[in-house]
């Protein structure tokens, strides 16, 4: 029998493709993640055992996926087509990971997992199982097998009797981790309907949020966020809690018409509250510490940063590249940003640092200026002079 590794989430589709495998005479190890979807492992791995596989890997991955692949992200300050923070896209690449981790351990040929032909997941599992060993076999069920709906593939499951939850359709398609929901279907297809309130899975809406505004006070040390209103927190406590706090006040929802990989159009809801506040009070601590050049430098960049991640190109030598650059960015990214939540928004009231550029003796229009006016006559003639020039046409 041929071993092979699937990326198992116990839900219908991951369900049926173990014990696809395994009338095709594979041996069936199932890899589970936890990048914090909040979900009941124990019974997850109860019903991969009892649904075809031989063996089960449980991994918390959340420490890894905050420090490796969430953090660099927030430092880069990527965010796909100005709305997405990626969620969904960062987890691939580390399940991948381990993915080809354990296929080695387990001395597999292959690996499996549970995505559409249609989807950028397929993608980003894939390139980085090339990535990282291109020996390694990949199979994708879904896009091959013969059930051509839903129902069949529930008729195939009841069949052969794989545990599966309550097999009523599900109004949405949505992956969930740490660093935010991913919302899609049904109803949602249609991009002229307004999301349903039901759709969202953390976030109130801003009509049910509290009418007073929350305050908070956020520290980073070198683009990395530390404390939230003076105590200290680890990466994954830092973002749940961040998390809770946004959802209360409607903070970090996004309705989006994304371009996908594979050429389609479609229509994600995003919740990202803790994302959402960070990225917002990292990047205007950059504004008061990082120059002109450097700053606007590093603002062209980010779409870049955010396309890979979304491409599935995680460990490419260019976003490797990006990092280093990013990395020599955020050596001074370290003070406060105080931010008031309110019905969906997330103002920053106040920023400060000791590494801050920002001189109010030289921007002040009180007394004490520092800045010497005259100098800006003969400044203004040579910025402009190369737009003055008009061409000699005596010259020949
Ligand atoms: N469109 C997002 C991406 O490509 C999320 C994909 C998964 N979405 C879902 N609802 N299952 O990263």
């Amino acid at each position: 029998m041929k071993k092979v590794v699937l990326a198992y989430s116990g839900g219908l589709d991951t369900s049926c493709c173990a014990q696809w495998l395994r009338d095709r005479n594979y041996e069936v190890i199932c890899f589970i993640a936890d990048l914090g979807q909040e979900e009941d492992f124990v019974k997850i791995e109860k019903r991969a055992l009892s649904g075809g596989a031989s063996k089960v890997y449980i991994k918390d991955l959340r420490q890894e996926f905050v420090d490796d692949f969430i953090f660099p992200a927030l430092k880069a300050n990527a965010i796909y087509e100005g709305k997405y923070l990626l969620a969904t896209a960062l987890g691939r690449p580390l399940i991948a990971k381990y993915l080809v981790d354990v296929a080695h351990k387990e001395k597999a040929k292959a690996i499996a997992h549970g995505c559409t032909g249609k989807g950028n997941d397929q993608v980003r599992f894939e390139v980085t199982t090339q990535i990282l060993d291109p020996e390694l076999e990949i199979i994708a069920p879904v896009r091959i097998w013969e059930f051509k709906s839903r129902e069949e593939e529930i008729g195939y499951a009841l069949a052969k009797k794989i545990p599966i939850e309550a097999t009523k359709k599900k109004p949405y398609s949505i992956d969930k981790n740490l660093w935010g929901v991913s919302i899609e279907s049904g109803i949602l297809e249609n991009p002229w309907i307004e999301p349903p309130e039901d759709c969202y899975q953390w976030t109130k809406s801003p009509e049910s949020a509290p009418h007073k505004a929350g305050y908070i006070e956020l520290t980073f040390e070198k683009g990395i966020p530390k404390k939230i209103n003076g105590k200290i927190y680890d990466g994954i406590g830092l973002i749940e809690k961040l998390n809770k706090i946004g959802s209360l006040h409607g903070i970090g929802r996004s309705d989006l018409i994304e371009n996908r990989l594979v050429g389609i159009k479609s229509r994600e809801i995003y919740e990202a509250p803790a994302g959402t506040i960070l990225y917002l009070a990292h990047k205007e601590l950059e504004s008061l510490v990082l120059d002109r050049e450097l700053a606007h430098y590093k603002d062209g960049m980010s779409p870049k940063y955010a396309e890979f991640i979304y491409y599935g190109l995680w460990y490419s030598p260019l976003r490797i590249a990006l990092d280093k650059f990013i990395a020599e960015t955020q050596k001074n990214v370290t003070g406060a940003v105080k931010l008031k939540l309110y019905k969906g928004n997330c103002i920053v009231t106040g920023k400060k640092s000791p590494y801050s550029l920002y001189r109010q003796d030289l921007a002040t229009y009180s007394s004490g200026d520092k800045f010497d006016q005259r100098l800006a006559q003969g400044f203004i003639r040579i910025f402009g002079m190369p737009y003055q020039m008009k061409p000699r046409l005596t010259e020949r």
